[in-house]
């Protein structure tokens, strides 16, 4: 008898301890997968219906490569897949399009009153310059692009964190550049993508009449790297930033000129303690550390000025270092470049946080649930417009001076009329996709050159 009762109690333990084993791994697992959150590949039979239970969202772009996924954005869930069959499916609510792959020859056409269009576009204009104008811009509803006016900016793509900027990692003393000058000149240039819409080549060609500049990209090349740098891929190592670090100034020219379009070329002096000459973005001043950070250049202004600005400089140590007060205080005093880094909901390189793929996928879903939910409360929904001042860039120009014969057919020459033609190619996209039918490459040429 007492046996039994024995034999009981230790199947009833042992049942007991299985039961709260199972509860635990059970638990364990919907941790993980919540830590996981939604980036993680979910196996396919998990995800076969969910399509009618969460809105559909189409990367139009496969930019994420992800065949489909379930996506968490709080508490909020998105079917993201890149498969087109969904266009015309009932649960589709928006579309996603990466700037680059934008192209006039495959839309979604027709696209239905309910159906979000959202850009993500964080490159130069030069890679789809028909994104920027109004005709174009306006088709969007929600904007991820390097201007500050987009719904999702990404004016500090290039940024990783304020402590990177203030950094003193590479800072060398004033003394030590001095002595390092009877080797190097004052100023580095480093570009290999030569004759972009900017025509920063025929500027630094001509300064570098009046001022010595050490070369060591493609473009005006006079200065070779050593071996192991040469790649372009070399850009972000310590050898080669040490080089860079050893010099006064910095040539950092972007490839094309529009407000809000600012790359590495301006960070990384500014990280590395050189100061930076900056041609580009004509609002930088306002993302700049300290109000007296960079030399900018003023494209009207002949280089040889500007040669003369640096040469005087260079030699006076007192003046140069105000360039870089703000660097050995420690100092970030830009309001617009502090409120942009402290609320800022993506990171780089950062395990600890969103890249802005996942927060540009995570604003459209919670934008179209927010609508979902208005629906529901019977009230209207709430429209979203892209405006013009989202993703807009000048016509590029041309600098007049005198680049030697050989550059005459150069590339610098496509971009007004490649930009003259964007202008014609973004009108009569914006005729098609108001007709809201699909149409030929040849429907589209001929409206190009009639329109
Ligand atoms: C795309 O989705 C459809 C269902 O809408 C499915 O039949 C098809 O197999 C999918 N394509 C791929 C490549 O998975
Ligand atoms: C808003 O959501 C409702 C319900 O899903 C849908 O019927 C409607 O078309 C949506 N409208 C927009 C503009 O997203
Ligand atoms: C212009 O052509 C010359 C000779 O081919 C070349 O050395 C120079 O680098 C070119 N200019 C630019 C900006 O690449
Ligand atoms: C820059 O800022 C300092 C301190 O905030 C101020 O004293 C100075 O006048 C400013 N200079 C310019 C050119 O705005
Ligand atoms: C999205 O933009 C299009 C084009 O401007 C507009 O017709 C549509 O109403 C917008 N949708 C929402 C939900 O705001
Ligand atoms: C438009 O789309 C339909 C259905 O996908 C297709 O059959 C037709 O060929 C397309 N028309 C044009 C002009 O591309």
């Amino acid at each position: 008898m007492a046996r039994l009762t024995l034999k009981k109690l230790f199947f009833f333990c042992l049942c007991l301890s299985a039961f709260f084993f199972l509860v635990i791994t059970f638990q364990v697992m919907k941790e993980l997968q919540r830590a996981r959150g939604g980036r993680s590949p979910v196996n396919k039979q998990a995800l076969s219906g969910s399509e009618h239970l969460y809105p559909v969202i189409v990367w139009w772009s496969p930019l994420t490569g992800e065949l489909s996924r379930l996506g968490e954005c709080g508490a909020n869930k998105c079917f993201f897949t890149i498969n087109r069959t969904y266009h015309l499916h009932p649960a589709t609510h928006a579309f996603l399009f990466y700037g680059t792959d934008f192209s006039f020859d495959s839309l979604p056409l027709p696209r239905e009153q309910h159906h979000h269009w959202a850009l993500l576009h964080e490159e130069s204009p030069k890679n789809n310059y028909k994104l920027f104008h109004r005709p174009v811009i306006t088709l969007f509803n929600h904007t991820a692009t390097f201007s500050r006016h987009s719904h999702l900016p990404l004016t500090t793509q290039y940024l990783e964190s304020l402590d990177a900027l203030t950094s003193h990692g590479h800072l060398l003393p004033l003394a030590q550049k001095n002595r390092l000058r009877a080797a190097l000149a004052p100023v580095v240039y480093v570009q290999s993508d030569c004759d972009p819409p900017s025509d920063r080549d025929a500027y630094v060609a001509e300064l570098m009449r009046h001022i010595h500049v050490d070369s060591y990209g493609r473009c005006l090349h006079n200065r070779d790297l050593p071996g192991h740098l040469r790649e372009s891929s070399a850009m972000d190592e310590q050898d080669f930033l040490r080089i860079l670090a050893q010099y006064k100034f910095i040539l950092a020219f972007e490839n094309a000129v529009c407000d809000d379009y600012i790359t590495e070329k301006l960070w990384r002096p500014l990280k590395l303690g050189v100061v930076p000459v900056y041609y580009g973005a004509p609002n930088a001043q306002h993302w700049l550390p300290s109000n007296k950070s960079a030399v900018i250049v003023d494209p009207d202004e002949p280089p040889e000025r500007l040669a003369d600005y640096l040469k005087r400089l260079d030699e006076n140590d007192e003046e140069y270092l105000t360039f870089l007060e703000w660097k050995h205080k420690r100092e970030v005093s830009s309001e617009v470049l502090l409120s942009e880094m402290r609320g800022r909901q993506w990171g780089l390189q950062d395990l600890r946080q969103d890249n802005y793929i996942d927060v540009f996928e995570c604003m459209v879903c919670n934008r179209v649930w927010e609508n979902i939910s208005r629906q529901k409360q019977g009230l209207p929904a709430k429209p979203w417009q892209a405006e013009e001042s989202h993703l807009k860039c000048p016509r590029p120009r041309l600098f007049g001076f005198d680049v030697g014969p050989s550059n005459g057919s150069s590339l610098r020459k496509i971009w007004r009329p490649s930009y003259d033609q964007s202008v014609k190619e973004a009108r009569a996209l914006r005729h098609f996709a108001l007709r809201n039918r699909n149409f030929t490459e040849d429907q589209f040429w001929t409206q190009v050159f009639s329109g």
